[in-house]
């Protein structure tokens, strides 16, 4: 049973957690046939933004603000054609990514429904 009084940054293993599910993620999203062709070949800046985001989303220091200033996820996302189907396909290696590094079922689904918000609202196209 979770303990609900941790913030999900700790319960997922604090920054060496957070890091192992952005590795395991990333390889996949870029196999992806849809996501893949969206992503610069030098994957790694990207990582490593991904892991500042993540950790200030689910409750760590805030390293992503501090460098870049105000998310403002979805405005960083509108260069980029985002249809539902890449939303559904970006969720999908998540919860890959987040069983592979072994998290138990009841922290994955809680996961994947904190980022299932922002990946749907990030949506930008219908093509
Ligand atoms: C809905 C499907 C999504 C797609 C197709 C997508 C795609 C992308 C792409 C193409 C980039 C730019 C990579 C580059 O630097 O060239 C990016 C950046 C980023 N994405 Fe996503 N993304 C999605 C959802 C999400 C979600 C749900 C989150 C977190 C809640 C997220 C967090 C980020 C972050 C933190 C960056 C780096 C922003 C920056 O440049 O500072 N993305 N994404």
């Amino acid at each position: 049973m979770l303990n609900r009084n941790i913030s999900l940054y700790e319960a997922i293993g604090g920054g060496e957690g957070l890091r192992s599910i952005v590795e395991a993620f990333y390889p996949k999203v870029q196999r992806h046939p849809l996501l893949g062709p969206l992503f610069p070949a030098d994957i790694d800046p990207v990582m490593e933004k991904q892991y500042q985001f993540l950790t200030q989303f689910f409750g760590g220091p805030s390293l992503y603000s501090d460098q870049y200033g105000h998310p403002m996820m979805r405005a960083r996302h509108l260069p980029f054609p985002i249809t539902p189907e890449r939303a559904e396909a970006w969720l999908d290696c998540m919860s890959r990514a987040l069983e592979e590094v072994g998290l138990e079922e009841e922290l994955r689904a809680i996961v994947l429904n904190r980022l299932s918000g922002p990946a749907h609202h990030f949506v930008n196209t219908t093509e």
